[in-house]
């Protein structure tokens, strides 16, 4: 049964951008709103995701001027904030919101920006980032969050024989993807050879593991499954999964097994009825090469240890039989914090769809993993074409 419908997409090009806020995720919203064929007055409620813009930007409060931005004031606006996971964490709430009968209509989205246009730059940003991390035993270290994911890839490369090679061939994969994709942030491709040979930002990972900062924002309406019929093109929501690990890193037993995310697909992939051989690809949480090998362990599309080998031998590729991140992923679409996670729904839906353009893919069922913190929080969706 779906829980929910999506049944409007959009997001702006993830990258470089110098308006507001409310502009910035106005632009993704009224994308979104277009594609439902609806306007602002027929929204019930705006479920908002924004992480870091009282620190970055001295902006707060920012879902009623959103609302008011889009000619949605009075309804209600709900803010989430989990790290990377803000805007997921959104749709979730969302998508049980209208399966619960309190809402019909919701625009669910984030926004956020990243790049030095804030006035922050790399340095000062990495600070920023930092704050979602343990305040008493990990930002006292001067650990960040590329060390926070260098330190758990490299226990996956010391329990499973992980290669640098292989970390390398999920960037060559994800920029490959990015390119067929005129709203990433990046649109060259790269090599194993330049990824390693780029500079060190934490052992293992060097500058090509890492996704950038990033300015955007993305929406996604979300309608309850009663009315889902009288849209053009809905697509349904059938699980929706939510978990938590213990934090700080230190004090998880098995850090790079990213417990939450097992967690969190395990409630979706049950809610929808499906195993994780079901589902025909994922978008991944790949802030790091890493972290998008421990993913694709995490929810069942390589086998514990392989994940690895499954991005070196291509099967996580495009014309894989385990495609991942076809939309360039954080990597390579980038990361503006708040809007990643409905960026995810909108690959999803997109993709669902038929409308991926050159990165389409044939495929009835998606999975979106997305994940915050030093790996505490995790949000894992499931949609599928309807029927
Ligand atoms: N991937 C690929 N290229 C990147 C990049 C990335 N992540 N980050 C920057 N670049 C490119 C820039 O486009 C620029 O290219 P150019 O010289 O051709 O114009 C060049 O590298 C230098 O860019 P710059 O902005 O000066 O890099 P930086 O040293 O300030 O930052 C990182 C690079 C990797 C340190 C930074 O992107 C980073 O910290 N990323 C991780 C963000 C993060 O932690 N997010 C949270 C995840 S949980």
């Amino acid at each position: 049964m779906p829980r929910a419908a999506v049944v409007g997409a959009g997001m702006t090009k993830f990258g470089v951008h110098d308006e507001p806020l409310q502009e910035l995720f106005g632009a993704a919203a009224f994308d979104a709103l277009d594609d439902a064929g609806i306007g602002p007055r027929d929204l019930d409620a705006l479920y908002f995701g924004n992480a870091m813009s009282g620190q970055a930007e001295n902006d707060t409060h920012l879902g009623p001027k959103c609302a008011s931005h889009i000619g949605a004031a009075r309804i209600p606006v709900q803010r989430f904030e989990d790290a990377c996971a803000t805007s997921a964490n959104a749709f979730k709430n969302a998508v049980e919101a209208v399966e619960g009968g309190t809402h019909d209509v919701v625009l669910v989205g984030g926004v956020e920006r990243c790049t030095p246009e804030t006035g922050k730059d790399t340095p000062e940003m990495t600070r920023i980032f930092a704050s979602a991390s343990h305040r008493q035993y990990e930002q006292p270290t001067g650990l960040t969050f590329p060390g926070v994911f260098a330190l758990l890839t490299k226990r996956h490369m010391h329990e499973h024989g992980t290669t640098e090679e292989q970390l390398a061939s999920v960037a060559v994969k994800n920029h490959a993807n990015g390119r067929l994709n005129d709203r990433a942030h990046f649109g060259k491709e790269t090599s194993v050879e330049e990824v390693l040979e780029g500079p060190v930002v934490a052992d293992p990972f060097r500058l090509m593991d890492c996704c950038p900062f990033s300015d955007g924002a993305s929406a996604v309406v979300v309608v309850s499954d009663d009315i889902a019929d009288s849209f053009e093109a809905p697509v349904d929501v059938t699980g929706v999964g939510h978990a938590t690990d213990i934090t700080p890193i230190g004090d998880k037993t098995t850090p790079h097994a990213t417990q939450a995310a097992r967690d969190a697909a395990n409630q979706a992939y049950e809610q929808a009825g499906i195993e994780a051989a079901d589902a025909d690809f994922a978008e991944v949480h790949d802030c790091f090469t890493g972290a998008e090998i421990m993913a694709s362990e995490a929810i069942g599309f390589a086998p514990d240890g392989e994940g690895g080998t499954y991005a070196e031998e291509g099967r996580t590729s495009l014309d894989g039989d385990r495609p991942i991140n076809p939309s360039g992923g954080l990597k390579a679409k980038g990361h503006p914090i708040g809007a990643t996670g409905t960026a995810q729904i909108v690959e999803l839906t997109e993709q669902l769809r038929g409308e991926a353009g050159d990165r389409q893919l044939d495929a009835d069922t998606g999975v979106a993993h997305n994940l915050g913190g030093d790996a505490a929080t995790t949000v894992v969706s499931v949609m599928e074409v309807r029927s």
